[in-house]
């Protein structure tokens, strides 16, 4: 060989054999299992339940008919009145000075009607969702006056028209009076509809035309659809922040969330327009109105059920600033006030006391425990800061114990931000809540965010966060793995900083896959199924492995934000005695790492692993294919106090090992 060829052999021989170390190369953890730097909070990672995208009425509610009451801006939205005689007819009566609440109702006349002359269907949110050899519960309320004899037949029937499921009743009273009905399906159909025949002659009257499922979560009557609750319950959410979002600002201060207005029997609840109702004109939803069926007990209820801490978020006296921003006067505030130190009594107080009277009655005798309450929901600048202020000086008189939680505003920096996170902090205000919908890249470049706190101001609450692919992609296809594995990145970035990152929340929670005016969404549902997208795995990977205690783990001695595309957090778990570790790889390569526990007697076997990954970032959950990406096991071997494991592209690993 010519010396010159020899020469550029032995270069390439070593650069090949140095690429090649260097791709086998392993990222060297060091975990200090004995060095606590903070507790992370029972509450740490939670949910934030609102009623966009028909999440409540049409969504997790499982009421079945759509416009029960008639409430509806168009009476008869929902409804279709079937008649073959032009001397019979339905027409609708408002009894406004009566029945302020629930003024209208429908008054049927019939002359020697047959079955299936005359009636009224029920078309329910984008069909009903009816299964097979399921009971349903039928209720109304009705009258007859003397000398009526009206029958009335209850059919579900299924997407073809087949009848599926029936009953009839014999309504005899002459005043109001609520009547029901079980029916069995005797098939499924997500498309189902409900008919109401009147056979017989005279005139009836009828209001609170009521179909659920008898299955429903936790088996109550009236109650939430078990398989969107368990979903939820799944998370082991530490809280749930409700109602919203914007429904509790309203479009104006009259379409305001107003909690008491939203307790006690269902046919006192006034309906009233879903403020998304009409929010985007591209995803205009006019059938979409709050029944408050699921009012604040019941989100305290479901609270108590998932073992998750109540966090409702009241008015502060604005409406929302995306729309009119109408204000109250300061000095008109104390109504509002009164409602939410009212609300502190109705969670916590005993049942001698005026609203924990009104809970014990409601079938709560004991206390729900709230000691985090919000005053606005996405709320800026001066007006909101003085308004605030009124709340909190009147709160913490009477509840010093109670932790108040106060808008940074809708951005995570800009002018609002800034002006907000200063005036909030010389408020002392307890927690800050900031929300951020931004690009899976500002999730990245954000990961060390919090590292540069001020660990003596107040707390902060990540309120409302969801990575968005750009506006290209629609409707479920934004809840991609992409977006997913970003979020998971910047959470280790929340769990590094969990001495002042207290609380995080995903947002929104649930939408309909037929009925949604915003997305990405949590979990998405359509009248029979539902599923938990890529980022409800990521939160509830999160979530499931809580620990207690945060502890270093570090590459060259700093934390992992990022180097080499990797991500890293960890916890110690008192209870469990479990050293956490989460590592996330947001790059095409797999990762060989190598992680050594100092502080530690021993590390036991087997070590469990979790991975959450996908081979393509646009990947996605559906309701055909609800577990494309899923939690998988992971492998990992341990020598002495090493643990060795290769960590796939893209993706979340989570690693319990159990140590001595
Ligand atoms: O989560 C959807 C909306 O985003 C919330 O209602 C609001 O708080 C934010 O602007």
């Amino acid at each position: 060989m010519n010396p010159k060829k020899f020469i550029f052999t032995l270069i390439l021989g070593g650069v090949i054999a140095f690429a090649a170390r260097a791709q086998h190369r392993k990222t060297a953890l060091t975990i200090k299992a004995d060095k606590m730097l903070a507790p992370v909070q029972p509450v740490m990672w939670g949910v934030f339940f609102e009623d966009v995208n028909m999440g409540a009425d049409g969504g997790i509610y499982a009421e079945l008919v759509k416009n029960r009451s008639f409430e509806f801006y168009k009476p008869l939205m929902g409804w279709t009145v079937q008649q073959k005689n032009f001397n019979e007819g339905a027409v609708l009566i408002n009894r406004q000075e009566g029945n302020e609440n629930n003024p209208r109702f429908l008054r049927v006349s019939a002359s020697h009607a047959a079955k299936g002359a005359l009636g009224i269907a029920n078309e329910g949110f984008r069909g009903m969702g009816i299964k097979k050899e399921a009971w349903y519960s039928f209720s109304a309320m009705l009258r007859q006056p003397a000398g009526s004899d009206i029958k009335i037949h209850i059919e579900l029937a299924n997407e073809k028209g087949d009848i599926i499921g029936n009953a009839a009743l014999a309504p005899t009273g002459k005043n109001w009076e609520k009547i029901t009905a079980r029916i069995r399906a005797s098939v499924s159909t997500s498309k189902g509809k409900l008919n109401i025949w009147f056979e017989g002659n005279g005139v009836i009257d009828i209001d609170m035309i009521s179909l659920f499922p008898e299955d429903t979560w936790k088996s109550r009557p009236g109650g939430l659809r078990r398989d969107m609750a368990q979903l939820l319950a799944d998370i082991k959410p530490g809280f749930m922040r409700f109602p919203g979002g914007c429904i509790v600002e309203g479009y104006d201060l009259s379409n305001r969330f107003q909690w008491k207005k939203t307790i006690g029997p269902i046919e006192n609840r006034k309906t009233i327009v879903n403020r998304w109702n009409m929010e985007f004109a591209h995803r205009s939803t006019p059938d979409y109105f709050q029944t408050f069926g699921l009012g604040f007990f019941e989100y305290f209820q479901l609270s108590e059920d998932i073992g998750a801490a109540p966090v409702p978020i009241l008015n502060c006296g604005m409406a929302c600033q995306f729309n009119t921003g109408e204000s109250v006067p300061v000095e008109q505030l104390s109504p509002y006030i009164q409602d939410a130190l009212d609300l502190i009594e109705f969670a916590n107080g005993n049942a001698s006391s005026k609203w924990g009277k009104v809970r014990a009655d409601m079938g709560h005798p004991e206390s729900f425990n709230l000691t985090l309450l919000g005053v606005g929901n996405e709320n800026w600048g001066p007006q909101y800061a003085e308004r605030l202020s009124a709340f909190q000086t009147a709160i913490k008189e009477k509840y010093p114990q109670v932790k108040l939680i106060a808008s940074a505003g809708p951005d995570p920096d800009g002018g609002k931000f800034d002006y907000m996170n200063r005036r909030l902090r010389e408020m002392n205000i307890d927690i800050i809540d900031e929300h951020y919908y931004r690009e899976p890249k500002w999730f990245l470049q954000n990961v060390s965010r919090y590292d540069k706190y001020d660990r003596l101001g107040p707390k902060i609450f990540v309120g409302e966060y969801a990575a968005h692919a750009d506006k290209t992609v629609i409707g479920e296809l934004r809840n991609n793995w992409g977006a997913a594995v970003a979020e998971a990145a910047f959470l280790t970035g929340l769990e590094r900083n969990a001495d002042i990152v207290v609380m995080a929340s995903y947002a929104p929670l649930f939408a309909h896959a037929e009925g949604w005016q915003w997305a990405p969404c949590l979990m998405w549902a359509d009248n029979l199924r539902s599923y938990g997208s890529p980022s409800y795995y990521v939160q509830k990977l999160f979530s499931s492995n809580r620990g207690t205690h945060v502890i270093p783990v570090l590459a060259n001695n700093l934390p992992l934000t990022g180097q080499d595309s990797l991500y890293a957090s960890a916890v110690w778990d008192k209870n469990t005695k479990d050293v956490i570790l989460k590592i996330v790889n947001y790059s095409p390569k797999q990762k060989d790492v190598a992680v050594s526990l100092e502080g530690v007697k021993k590390v036991l076997r087997p070590i469990a692993g979790t991975v959450l990954s996908s081979d393509s970032l646009e990947k996605t959950n559906s309701l055909d294919f609800p577990l494309a990406v899923s939690p998988q096991t992971l492998q990992a071997t341990a020598t002495g106090k090493k643990i060795e494991v290769n960590i796939k592209p893209y993706s979340l690993s989570i690693l319990r090992i159990k140590v001595q």
